[in-house]
């Protein structure tokens, strides 16, 4: 493929207004580089009152001849994964551009022979092996709807997505291996097909020679399937608008949303933003640590670095085995070049001695990405300092898993980025920033603003509803604000145009009238030496309306007393934001709840700081759901 790399921040400039003034024409260009069956007759019809969002209408495609078949020439015996195991000592895999096209091939016949067509939805359970990988791309091959579900979900969580989507073959693996436990995912797999009557089949992948339970006419081995197919596979020729996957996202409230992404404009989008934002050269590794089970790992591990023929790294295991060096082990093995992981993991390994850093060799690191939530001042500095050693770029890179690509972006080596802001718009990215009656704040030079976080206009990977709730996909994305796509966060732009992202709007409280962020004040409390991690929630105040609260981890060789701790944090705080900001409450504990993706559960801890914790809801896809009964224990 002809480099789709802007490659000064001059051309960026030019590219965005182009983007911005003619959409059309930009994205075509953009569209040009990939391989099509079948041109489009136009680029985009929009409407977001309905809303109804069509990107490159008429054309026809397969994402995986645009992931495979079109690089065999070219780079045919490139590595395009390495795959490495949970256990350092097990061997790492190499599977060039060429044996992924003959696998993924193969087991797309199995999946026809198993009965599987066209837009039939399939559920990926797997561990993090390349068969994953495989099977992803074989349903794409066939024009069947993956639906992956992260395989440290529970089998209730496992069974509600399989049901909502109605899939009729799961694909799972007998075990999987994370840290020193092994994990038998086939009995989860099990307990939930209990309850899906629309599965059909099940295709289990041996990654342990531990027996495994199989279920006759109903369950099969993937080795014993391959034996019964020949290699070619004809790629389904799609519609650019007919489906690709559905990935679930946990809603504010209420179950979760299958959010629908498309062909043509997904396969552009993830593509565009992963080459320019990464701007990987021939021989570069990139490795991206998030699991497939995310937007992340199906963005920028899969669709978008194999699109762009790049290496790209699997890891199976944690970050923590067999010790919290793992990371800076692999990138040191693999010479890894491109490292995108989440700030949650960095401010785990900062906990851990720099000895652990600083016995492997880094130097072959260029750039450095962050996704998931706002990176702390701190978290900033340290993976800059200790991980890029100054020398490599940070990409802060705010999207979702409804936009399907990054949006709010440096380009590396070419944005000039500051420390916590995710910086200025990709091409085609439209944002504006809205305020509390719902007008736009405009921007003056010279000057800054902040309001909450929406789209003016469709971008080519944006998810295109809700599976099975189209109500509920315009209820939530589109009615906040008149013909705008609303983000749910909220954000900070500085005079120069860079966003900061401040976190989800829901996290704002009111304090005595004034309207604070929690994102800040949380910053403002991670700088001092002695505190890991926190999360500060609103309560209700007689007085001020709200008040907050803030539950605060501590390294364990802190000498602070709790009360000093507490006025020492307040001064911070009302340094760095206001005495306005000061908090009420400050509870220490252990770790706090956080979600499999590691997101802290806000909403779990604003139940209990409003003394509400008999009615917390459904905390079983926790990380931790131990930790909940020891903050409710120790509430103030
Ligand atoms: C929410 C989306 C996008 C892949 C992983 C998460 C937060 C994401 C950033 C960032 C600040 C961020 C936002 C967003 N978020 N990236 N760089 N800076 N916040 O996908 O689970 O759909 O979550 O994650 O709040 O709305 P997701």
């Amino acid at each position: 493929m002809k480099s789709l790399q802007i490659n000064t921040f001059k051309e960026y400039k030019e590219k965005y207004e182009q983007s911005v003034s003619d959409p059309e024409g930009f994205w075509s260009e953009v569209a040009e580089h990939f391989q099509w069956k079948k041109k489009w007759d136009k680029v985009l019809e929009w409407d977001f009152s309905k809303p109804e969002i069509k990107w490159f209408i008429g054309a026809k495609l397969n994402i995986t001849e645009n992931c495979l078949d079109r690089h065999l020439e070219t780079i045919g015996n490139k590595t395009a994964i390495i795959w490495e195991p949970n256990d350092p000592d097990e061997e790492s895999r190499y599977i060039t551009y060429r044996q992924l096209y003959v696998k993924v091939s193969r087991f797309a016949n199995v999946l026809k022979n198993n009965g599987i067509k066209k837009g039939d939805r399939v559920c990926l359970y797997m561990p993090m092996i390349p068969e994953l990988a495989i099977a992803m791309l074989a349903c794409a091959r066939i024009g069947a709807v993956h639906s992956i579900v992260f395989a440290g979900f529970s089998s209730s969580a496992l069974s509600s997505r399989i049901n909502d989507s109605q899939c009729k073959m799961l694909i799972t693996a007998n075990e999987v291996y994370r840290g020193t436990k092994p994990i038998n995912l086939k009995k989860v797999c099990d307990q939930a097909l209990e309850n899906t009557p629309s599965v059909e089949t099940v295709i289990v992948y041996r990654r342990t020679v531990e027996p495994t339970e199989m279920t006759p006419g109903r369950d099969k081995f993937w080795f014993d399937e391959l034996q019964k197919v020949d290699t070619p596979c004809e790629a389904e020729a799609m519609d650019a608008e007919d489906l690709l996957f559905i990935l679930y996202t946990s809603g504010s409230t209420g179950k979760p949303k299958g959010m629908v992404h498309t062909t043509g404009g997904y396969m552009v989008g993830s593509t565009y933003t992963f080459e320019n934002v990464f701007q990987c050269k021939k021989d570069d590794i990139y490795w991206c640590t998030a699991d497939i089970g995310w937007i992340t790992g199906h963005s920028y591990i899969i669709y978008g670095p194999l699109c762009a023929g790049a290496t790209t790294v699997m890891f199976e295991g944690v970050p923590s085995y067999p010790d919290y060096g793992r990371f800076w082990e692999i990138v040191d093995k693999l010479n890894v070049t491109h490292f995108y992981t989440a700030p949650t993991a960095i401010r785990a390994l900062a906990k851990h001695p720099l000895s652990l850093v600083e016995k492997h060799d880094l130097s072959s690191l260029k750039v450095l990405g962050s996704v998931g939530e706002p990176i702390n001042e701190e978290a900033w500095h340290w993976y800059n300092d200790n991980i890029g050693k100054s020398n490599c770029p940070i990409v802060d890179t705010w999207w979702q898993t409804e936009t399907g690509a990054m949006m709010i972006s440096p380009i590396a080596g070419i944005t000039p980025t500051r420390p916590t802001f995710a910086t200025l718009p990709l091409p085609g990215v439209q944002p504006v920033l809205m305020d509390e009656r719902g007008n736009e704040v405009v921007q003056k030079s010279m000057e800054a603003s902040e309001g909450r976080l929406a789209m003016k206009a469709p971008w080519p990977s944006i998810a295109r509803t809700i599976y099975g709730d189209h109500q509920r996909y315009k209820d939530t994305y589109f009615s906040a604000y008149k013909n705008m796509y609303f983000t749910g966060d909220g954000a900070y732009r500085d005079a120069s145009g860079n966003y900061r992202i401040t976190g989800r709007v829901d996290d704002v409280v009111i304090v005595s009238g004034h309207n604070l962020g929690t994102a800040p004040i949380e910053n403002a409390i991670d700088e001092h030496a002695d505190i890991v991690e926190c999360a500060v929630v609103g309560f209700p105040h007689d007085v001020k309306g709200n008040a907050l609260y803030a539950f605060v981890t501590k390294y364990d060789d802190c000498k602070t007393s709790d009360e000093d701790l507490k006025i020492e944090i307040n001064k911070l705080i009302a340094s760095t934001i206001g005495a306005i900001a000061k908090l009420d409450k400050v509870q220490f504990v252990s770790g706090l709840p956080k979600t499999r993706s590691g997101k802290i559960m806000r909403r779990i801890l604003r139940k209990i700081a409003s003394n509400e914790a008999d009615n917390l809801g459904d905390i079983s896809t926790l990380l931790n759901p131990d930790i909940v009964e020891e903050i409710k224990a120790g509430a103030l």
